[in-house]
């Protein structure tokens, strides 16, 4: 007997379903909106970008992440899992690298600006500012591992390499 193949398989019977980009995008502001969840774990590093974990469950992850001017992100994805992102303090600025290989799109997120994307988005993001930044990420399911990328001269990334995710 044969059956129809599906893009992605439905969960088990009983198992919540996994949050979508929007409800992390919600998550993420509804943490950020009680400064008394994030604020006592704010710390800067001059050494190393300043990243901890707030909150993980067996379905998603709340991370708080802060940048001093200069401090940023290779360029990276999520490997396979969807997020979103919102400051809270200074301003950051994401460059997007599109699926199709095209130039990346650059956007700069202040205070109570957000991003939410799917699993298969790669971006860099920057403290290009002169201030601190502080923001608070929300991923489904909890990150693992991240693939890093490099920028090729005529367009496009290269993979370089892929770490595990941990404290
Ligand atoms: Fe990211």
């Amino acid at each position: 007997m044969s059956s129809t193949p599906t893009l992605s398989p439905a969960p088990p019977a009983g198992a919540p379903a996994a949050p979508t980009p929007a409800a992390l995008g919600e998550l993420a502001r509804a943490v950020a909106g009680r400064p008394d969840r994030w604020r006592p774990a704010v710390r800067f590093d001059a050494a190393a970008r300043f990243h901890t974990r707030l909150e993980v469950t067996g379905g998603h992850e709340v991370w708080l992440l802060t940048w001093l001017p200069g401090q940023g992100t290779e360029i990276h994805d999520h490997g396979g899992a969807a997020g979103a992102f919102t400051v809270v303090a200074g301003v950051l600025t994401e460059r997007a690298f599109p699926a199709s290989g095209g130039a990346p799109r650059a956007r700069e997120l202040a205070a109570g600006g957000l991003r939410s994307f799917g699993p298969r988005y790669v971006h860099e993001v920057v403290n290009a500012g002169t201030e601190p930044a502080v923001s608070i990420h929300a991923y489904a399911p909890a990150l693992a591992a991240m693939s890093y990328y490099a920028e090729l001269p005529g367009g496009g990334l290269r993979p370089v390499r892929t770490d595990p995710v941990t404290d």
